[in-house]
């Protein structure tokens, strides 16, 4: 084990979390309380309801992204043969985490999660919960921070061999000045060919209340949030092949019997590409 990277039985990460700051709105706390979760004080309370009331569809779109995590994986591990999986902006534990929709189907998976949140690292104990024959682990640091992220997953991945790079409702919280597709870029460079990138991303082109209750929430939070565009979500994919059906609004995509109704629209995209 390296010094950032905490398994069952590992070191205590070094700390790089955001600043515990509960006066004022963390979007991990705040997508907890939309899900139903209690990890949550009552300025994120405050500010989640505020975008409820001027965006209601937030709920079915928080759950909706939840189901497509559990269909990207499924597809990864049942039908891409992947086995390894690098989990940025983990978010607080949730229904069908990564390791557990992956280890139900293949038990040997390997699983690295990575937040920024003080809050998600106090609960990363049940992320931890591997099963015997796989692993799991946490590394507090920031997406931005990609060096940091890869040294310390390669103590648990294999770079060797395909992984699953996961950046769902993450690059949402990294601001145009600060690059995302620079850091897309950088992490699909350190993995191999066959491995993938699953991203779930807010929609600025699907409804105007998106963008303007995100705008409010923006003038509260501790960090802004940028909603991008279906051509901008997609640029995230450059040189990569992207599985069908590309990206979409993500309850189109590979739709399973637990899904909202096809026929109405959702401002969030999703899309899976593999690296060839
Ligand atoms: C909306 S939640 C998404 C959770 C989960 N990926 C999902 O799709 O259900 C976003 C998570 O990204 C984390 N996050 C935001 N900015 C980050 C950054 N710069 N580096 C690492 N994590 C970040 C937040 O702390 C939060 O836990």
């Amino acid at each position: 084990m390296g010094r950032q990277a905490k398994r069952m039985g590992g070191q205590e990460p070094v700390g790089n979390s955001v600043p515990f700051d509960t006066s004022v709105p963390h979007i991990a706390r705040v997508y907890d309380y939309w899900l139903g979760g209690k990890d949550n004080f009552e300025a994120d309370r405050v500010a989640a309801e505020q975008v409820v009331a001027t965006f209601p569809d937030v709920l079915v779109s928080v759950r909706a992204q939840r189901a497509f995590l559990g269909r990207a994986v499924h597809y990864l591990v049942a039908e891409a043969g992947i086995r390894q999986f690098l989990d940025i902006g983990t978010g607080l534990p949730a229904g069908n985490n990564t390791h557990e929709v992956a280890q139900n189907i293949a038990p040997q998976t390997r699983v690295v999660y990575v937040d920024n949140d003080p809050i998600v690292l106090l609960h990363a104990q049940t992320l931890l919960t591997s099963s015997p024959q796989g692993a799991t682990a946490y590394i507090d640091a920031d997406l931005r921070d990609t060096g940091k992220i890869l040294a310390a997953a390669a103590d648990v991945l294999d770079f060797s061999q395909p992984v699953a790079v996961m950046l769902l409702g993450v690059l949402h919280c990294i601001p145009d000045e600060d690059n995302p597709a620079a850091i897309v870029a950088r992490l699909t460079a350190a993995v191999p060919p066959g491995s993938y990138l699953v991203i779930a991303h807010p929609a600025s082109d699907v409804t105007e209340q998106l963008s303007q209750s995100m705008g409010d929430y923006n003038k509260a939070a501790a960090a802004p949030l940028t909603a991008r565009s279906h051509a901008e979500v997609s640029r995230f994919f450059a040189g990569l092949d992207l599985v069908k059906p590309g990206v979409v609004q993500l309850h189109r995509w590979r739709p399973g019997t637990e899904d909202v109704g096809q026929a109405r629209e959702l401002a969030n995209y999703g899309g899976v590409a593999r690296k060839p």
